[in-house]
């Protein structure tokens, strides 16, 4: 991999460059963001491109994007990259979706906790000169149910550390999951919310959960009982839940996605009816942001750039179908990506027998438009092969790996 070279940008946590440099990539850092002009003036001769979420990809950039392998988008949202103009183009686009699991977890933890101390008014009023040493209302976490709507990576995280806090643990999922612990599935969104003290909601944003905690459910929850909502603002029916915590239905709330959030941070420019409601905890969309989960994700979107160069590893792509071929000692693997057209595997095949090469291991998966080849051949076939597949009318990318 000497020759290749990586330009990343938007001040990606050095721990990237290190281990891209490690793997003897070249590597340029940027600590700020470029527009699509300046970006592709800046792109020749480089290979891999490292972003977060300020650097917007077009089809137009990849249209022009000439000699990119892969894209890394060091975050968690893919919504600033044309996906399918990448794959049109053979261009694999890697993120890191679960590097900040832990962190969300930890800040449910925390608030849970901090509802049921009633701690936000506290320190509210010890800012203000106001001591109350007061009980009522306060309350231990331990013994209590926690209903965890969503049961995927970080819902299961909440489950195992709330287990630990002495807890019981109930959880809704539409698919079906391995329970963690002695935590315990529930058939029904109701019968999780109707057995709760503390509700917590880690969905996705879909059809089916948006404005899934409204009125109704709500009002099923217990009375005096928590809502927590790190997943995503449309959730929940913002109105209702106001309406339910004023009207003391619930005992307290802890929300940090809403409907509509900043663009940037402001000083002012931030409005909910959840403001200034006694112990409603409101924090701005910080869950997964901590040191911790940013290199994580340094580390996750690198190795994932650098299985693709060396292996051609798509299994974390975000684009590319998912393909993983375990590496067998002595074989020499060839990569293609082609345009998803029938018979592409026949002309490959051929090429590869008037080589004289065998194959030894081949793997071809499909997405709508694309398709992506990995095969390992028993003799090295010096650039002959990859050279052939190029004249493929089909081809879209075709490298000799090792
Ligand atoms: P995941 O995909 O691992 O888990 C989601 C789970 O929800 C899956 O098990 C899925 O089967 C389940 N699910 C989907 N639709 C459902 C429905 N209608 N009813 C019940 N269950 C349903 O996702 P992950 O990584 O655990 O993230 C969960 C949420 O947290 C996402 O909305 C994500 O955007 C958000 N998030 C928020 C952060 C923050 O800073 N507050 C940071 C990271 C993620």
């Amino acid at each position: 991999m000497k020759a290749v070279k990586a330009l990343l940008l938007e001040n990606i946590h050095p721990v990237a460059q290190t281990y891209l440099e490690n793997q003897g990539v070249h590597v340029e850092r940027l600590d700020k963001s470029l527009d699509e002009a300046a970006l592709l003036a800046r792109l020749e001769g480089f290979h891999l491109l490292g972003i977060r979420s300020k650097t917007h990809l077009s089809e137009a950039f990849f249209e022009k994007a000439q000699g990119l392998l892969a894209v890394g988008a060091f975050c968690i949202g893919t919504n600033q990259i044309a996906l399918e103009a990448a794959s049109r183009r053979g261009i694999a686009v890697f993120n890191a979706p679960f590097s900040n699991t832990r962190s969300v977890a930890e800040m449910v933890m925390a608030e849970i906790i901090m509802l049921a101390r009633r701690l936000g008014e506290r320190v509210i009023q010890m800012n203000k000169g106001q001591w109350r040493k007061v009980s009522t209302g306060a309350h231990e976490v331990r013994g209590k149910t926690i209903a965890i709507v969503g049961y995927g990576h970080i819902g299961s995280q909440v489950g195992v550390l709330a287990e630990a806090f002495g807890m019981r643990v109930i959880f809704y999922d539409i698919a079906t999951k391995l329970p963690m612990g002695n935590n315990q599935a529930k058939s029904s969104l109701l019968d999780a919310l109707t057995e709760a003290h503390y509700v917590s909601l880690h969905v996705p944003e879909t059809p089916l959960t948006k404005g899934m905690m409204g009125h109704t459910q709500l009002r099923a929850m217990r009375q005096g009982a928590y809502l927590i909502n790190a997943s995503r603002g449309s959730v929940v029916d913002i109105e209702s839940l106001s309406q339910a915590l004023k009207e003391g239905h619930l005992a307290g709330a802890a929300i940090d996605v809403f409907p509509e959030e900043p663009a940037a941070n402001t000083s002012d420019g931030f409005v909910s009816p959840l403001q200034n409601l006694p112990n409603v905890i409101l924090t701005p969309h910080i869950g997964g942001s901590t040191d911790e989960a940013q290199v994580n994700i340094g580390t996750e979107v690198a190795v994932a750039l650098s299985k693709y160069l060396q292996f051609g590893c798509t299994a974390t792509s975000v684009n590319f179908p998912q393909v993983d071929l375990a590496f067998t000692p002595g074989a020499h693997r060839v990569l293609n990506v082609h345009k998803n057209v029938p018979g592409v595997l026949r002309d490959v095949n051929r090429i590869v027998s008037e080589q004289q090469a065998n194959i030894l291991a081949q793997v071809l998966a499909t997405h709508a438009e694309m398709g992506y080849l990995l095969m390992d051949l028993d003799k090295p076939v010096n650039g002959n092969v990859c050279d052939a597949m190029k004249q493929l009318p089909d081809t879209l990318v075709a490298r000799a790996l090792y």
